[in-house]
């Protein structure tokens, strides 16, 4: 499973950069909105860094402008993917998109439905919001879980993106389940390395090291 930050923040993605296990990073408006400076320039940092699939998002909500705002981010950098909310104009740009070779993320998906014609209309990832479905009470997984399904039964190439992570336990669910990115928000990246038998491992074998005798 690939691993991504979903931040548009450069110390974070910096920072987990660095731990050597960082696949790439998904951004929306509302993460380019709590950082300074201009949004071309800020991904185009970001894809700098991460020298792997960055995802910013249109902010239009017509066809015709997405495909217009996207094909001007996408001269950005070569590892910008475009990511365009699920809706009639979002299918609509992204086949357009997809003909031209353009990577599309389509967001903002909630159903297996939104899912099945996300991938029809050629989007390369899709992104099932796991923890806004947990949050009105409808088990996010099992969403994600039918996804799995429909595109294996017919071989949709459509990657997976298991999106709008709360805690470890949701990337666990993510890798059992075999999706194939889990875009994970800093403060729970950083959890997955913790374990408190580890430290607790750490200190006594120090200690006992001490103890040594020469
Ligand atoms: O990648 C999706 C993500 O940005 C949405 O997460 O926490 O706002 O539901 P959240």
């Amino acid at each position: 499973m690939d691993l991504y930050l979903d931040t548009a923040n450069v110390d974070e993605i910096r920072e987990i950069v660095q731990w050597g296990v960082l696949d790439g990073v998904t951004t929306n408006p509302s993460l380019m909105a709590k950082e300074k400076g201009d949004y071309k320039k800020l991904l185009k940092e970001i894809c700098d860094i991460v020298k792997g699939p960055v995802s910013g998002e249109v902010l239009s909500l017509n066809a015709d402008e997405m495909v217009r705002e996207a094909r001007d981010l996408s001269q950005i950098s070569e590892y910008i993917v475009i990511k365009i909310p699920c809706t009639v104009d979002g299918l609509k740009a992204t086949k357009v998109l997809a003909r031209e070779g353009i990577k599309v993320n389509m967001t903002l998906v909630f159903s297996p439905n939104q899912a099945l014609l996300a991938a029809k209309s050629g989007a390369a990832y899709v992104s099932p919001f796991v923890g806004r479905l947990d949050d009105i009470g409808n088990p996010g997984i099992e969403i994600v879980n039918d996804i799995l399904t429909i595109y294996r039964n017919y071989n949709f190439k459509t990657k997976i993106i298991f999106a709008s992570v709360r805690h470890p336990e949701h990337v666990r669910q993510a890798a059992l389940l075999g999706v194939d990115i889990c875009t994970i928000p800093y403060k729970v990246f950083i959890q997955l390395i913790k374990h408190s038998l580890t430290d607790v491992g750490i200190a006594r074998f120090l200690e006992d090291w001490k103890k040594k005798i020469d």
